[in-house]
């Protein structure tokens, strides 16, 4: 059996390869997820509907578009509700996406955007992040996209899973204006920006309506569960991908709906909780690694991920590296690698996980860096 030709490229997520395998006692700080409850409201907006679990709209229900309008400032039309954001990149995709062309990403950068590219038949090429703290560099991408001429989509992430990189105003409006004019569709990944640490990253839409902003309540709203996403942005990049997302899932499940419109219409809380628990957690991450390496960290300019330098002996196989912090340390760490070249250096340390799993990690890695 062969599947589908232009699959041949697609491997499975390599970071399921390092945590399928972890073994019992082993500390979680590989995947990206929430690790503190679904806050109350969110919880009880599940069961709200009695009667038929009907179909709703497939671009969503009514009143989660307005509350996501309403976040973003954007008006009903340019609202389209899907199964995570990840929902929204597919079908954006799919949608604009001609095979033989190709989709500029961040390296390092989100393990799915090339995945996401290959499906479409398209190539992915990378732009590099800024040296220092993984920023948007936009002279980078400009002179990536300029070397690019059949290039179809751009995707920013600010701030950055693998890096927690944000990037600032200026650079972001260069960029806007660089694919607005080469008519180039600009998809700005902003799933993380609520979890800041005092400074919120800029969104697209500060600089144009022209582009689409992606996210969703998986991240900032702590559900990543309820597979709630959307895109906003200029109806026109909107419409063919609503019919992609119409034919692949209908729509996103109803009751996982109401309790998203639940949880937005809480952001004022809700998004405060989260940003203590990120705090608080990135706090005892930082005195761990100050305490057991001496090290001494700024936070990321937003989400739960602290881009970890790597000792330099473990450069040359990052992922053996890893495979050994997980089956001897017992502590599962994400390889820079696995979300591009660019991350070789580094791994990915998920500050999600609970402050005394970070501590009792950081103690069980502390000989690996000092060897
Ligand atoms: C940068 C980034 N974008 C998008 C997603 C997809 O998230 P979801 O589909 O849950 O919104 C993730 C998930 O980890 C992510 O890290």
């Amino acid at each position: 059996m062969k599947p589908a030709e232009r699959l041949s490229q697609l491997k499975p997520s390599p970071i399921r390869a390092i945590t399928d395998g972890t073994p019992p006692g082993a500390i979680p700080l590989g995947l990206g997820e929430p690790t503190w409850d679904l806050p109350e409201v969110g919880r009880k907006a599940l069961l709200r509907d009695p009667g038929p679990c009907a179909y709703v709209p497939h671009v969503g229900l009514t009143e989660l578009r307005k509350a996501v309008a309403a976040f973003h400032n954007a008006h009903l039309d340019e609202v389209l509700i899907t199964t995570g954001s990840q929902g929204a990149l597919f079908s954006l995709f799919q949608a604009w996406v001609n095979p033989g062309t190709q989709v500029l990403m961040p390296d390092p950068g989100f393990v799915a955007y090339p995945a996401l590219a290959r499906m479409a038949g398209a190539e992915p090429v990378t732009y590099r992040l800024s040296p220092d703290r993984f920023r948007l560099d936009a002279d980078e991408l400009i002179r990536v996209l300029e070397a690019t001429p059949d290039a179809s989509a751009v995707i920013l992430n600010l701030p950055s899973n693998p890096t927690g990189g944000g990037g600032d105003l200026t650079a972001l409006k260069r960029v806007a204006d660089a694919c607005t004019a080469r008519g180039v569709l600009l998809i700005s990944d902003e799933v993380y920006r609520d979890l800041h640490f005092g400074v919120r990253a800029p969104s697209l839409r500060d600089v144009t309506d022209r582009g689409v902003v992606t996210s969703s309540v998986s991240k900032g709203w702590g559900a990543p569960g309820l597979r709630v996403g959307w895109a906003v942005g200029d109806p026109a990049w909107l419409a063919p991908a609503r019919v992609v997302h119409g034919y692949a899932v209908t729509g996103t499940a109803t009751p996982a709906q109401w309790a998203a419109l639940a949880l937005i219409e809480h952001s004022d809380t809700v998004l405060a909780e989260a940003r203590a628990a990120v705090q608080l957690r990135w706090e005892a991450l930082a005195a761990a690694l100050r305490e057991e390496l001496g090290q001494v960290v700024a936070p990321p300019d937003g989400t739960f991920y602290h881009f970890m330098p790597l000792p330099p002996s473990a450069h040359a196989d990052p992922l053996a590296f890893c495979l050994k912090l997980r089956d001897e340390a017992k502590v599962v760490l994400i390889p820079g690698l696995a979300f591009g070249e660019g991350g070789r250096g580094h791994a990915r340390l998920s500050f999600a996980a609970t402050p005394e799993q970070l501590r009792e990690g950081v103690r069980r890695l502390a000989p690996y860096w000092k060897n």
